[in-house]
């Protein structure tokens, strides 16, 4: 299961089993804000012309020929301030 959460500075945070995803502000095609796109599962769609990435590689799986996505950061000791059960270690 997912849930996207989205950050007041306009940072798209996915968490897909258990790992929190940050997604990085611009899809590498024309640089729509994907803080505005549609998650479905670890996949996330760009608002403006439908590229696709899988948030657990940076792979785009469909739309328009692009960049991958940067390989994603585990974000994971910040969240707790936003409400979230952060799964921080350090
Ligand atoms: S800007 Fe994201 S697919 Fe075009």
């Amino acid at each position: 299961m997912s849930s996207p959460q989205r950050l007041p500075d306009g940072r798209l945070i996915v968490r897909h089993e258990g790992r929190d995803y940050q997604i990085p502000k611009a899809c590498p095609h024309r640089g729509a804000p994907l803080a505005d796109g549609y998650v479905n599962g670890p996949f996330l769609r760009c608002p403006w012309h439908g590229a696709t990435f899988d948030v657990r590689t940076g792979e785009r799986l469909r739309g328009p020929a692009c960049p991958n996505l940067p390989q994603p950061d585990l974000f994971q000791a910040d969240l707790s301030q936003s409400g979230s059960s952060g799964e921080s270690e350090r």
